[in-house]
């Protein structure tokens, strides 16, 4: 039936109507809060491009993990930036390393927090490569060795569930079956399956100081123009033990996510990453945009697209709009 017996207007005609005819709402169940972990005591450093989000160091990341479980929001990723870096990026898996003793002092004071900790070799290599490099590339299956490692060792620190990030083939079963082996079947897989290389990681390299010295990420994150390769890498996760995948970045992917959505029943995640929170912050500093109402329309488009979990440094912010709209 047409116009003029159908008149869609109708039902957008006051707040009210378009609230109960809302198909999409984010709610503060949706978000998890990244932070960056650094050595010191009373550090809080904020990072250039990314305003409002800090380097802090292990007292003043428990403070912040305590107003995030106040907001309710279930859950943080943390990053690391160690003390020291080397070649084979060994603090990201010693049981004394700046990620460990943030998450069990974290566990301590804010047990129910979830915590996820990002398994990736490139915040700790002096070379900035997310593994293990052999012939100016990175080796799969000798970082596999590694990836595994660290999983474990967050595992034991009291870690809630694990988030490789590093895109080597094989990670996810090399990593289930590690975890099973030391008592830790119950530590969830959140893989970071489809993970593009992309531009929008820029402000985040900055923060975890991991710009890689030599060449670029392409050689083992995926290609832009790909979504058949994205779905193979997904299904591929799953069969290797995934519990929840992840596409990333979210806004320039968000077909991705739709696609990602409808053909796979398994929860999803999306990163709504680094550079896409610097735009929008720039442009609200520049006053071109109105930055409440973007950020709450694009965690809608993301969720709208399929995601059931964002990531988002938004996060803390969202939940403050959320209660006002
Ligand atoms: C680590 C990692 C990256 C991000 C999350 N985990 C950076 C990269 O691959 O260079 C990016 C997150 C963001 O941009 O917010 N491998």
């Amino acid at each position: 039936m047409g116009y003029p017996i159908t008149r869609l207007r109708r039902l957008r005609k006051n707040e009210r109507l378009r609230r109960i005819t809302a198909e999409t709402k984010v709610s503060v169940d949706d978000f998890i809060y990244p932070l960056f972990v650094c050595p010191g005591k009373g550090v809080k450093n904020e990072i250039n491009a990314m305003p409002d989000v800090f380097q802090m160091s292990i007292d003043n990341i428990v403070e912040e993990c305590k107003i995030v479980y106040e907001l309710g929001i279930p859950g943080i990723i943390l990053f690391g930036i160690p003390e020291k870096k080397d070649s084979l990026g060994s603090e990201g898996y010693s049981d004394k390393g700046i990620i460990q003793r943030a998450v069990s002092q974290i566990k301590k004071e804010v047990p129910e927090l979830i915590i996820i900790t990002d398994v990736c070799l490139c915040e700790y290599t002096d070379h900035g490569h997310c593994g293990v490099i052999v012939n100016n590339d990175v080796d799969n299956d000798q970082t596999l060795e590694l990836l595994a490692k660290m999983a474990v060792s967050h595992s034991k620190a009291g870690a809630d569930i694990v988030a490789p990030s590093d895109m080597m083939d094989g990670r996810v079963k090399k990593i289930r079956t590690a975890l099973d082996e030391c008592g830790f079947n119950q530590i969830p897989i959140l893989s970071y399956s489809v993970k593009y290389a992309s531009a929008f990681y820029g402000p985040f390299r900055e923060a975890a100081e991991s710009v890689p010295k030599f060449g670029d990420r392409k050689s083992y994150q995926m290609d832009p123009p790909n979504s058949d390769e994205a779905m193979r890498e997904i299904a591929l996760d799953i069969e290797e033990g995934a519990d929840i995948v992840m596409i990333k970045p979210a806004l320039a992917y968000l077909d991705i996510i739709r696609r990602a959505k409808e053909k796979f029943n398994i929860p999803i995640a999306a990163y709504n990453v680094s550079g896409e929170y610097s735009m929008i912050k720039a442009g609200a500093r520049m006053g071109w945009i109105d930055e409440n109402n973007i950020i709450i329309e694009v965690l809608t488009s993301i969720k709208r697209a399929g995601a059931d979990i964002i990531i988002t440094y938004f996060a803390k912010k969202a939940v403050e709009l959320l209660t006002k709209f």
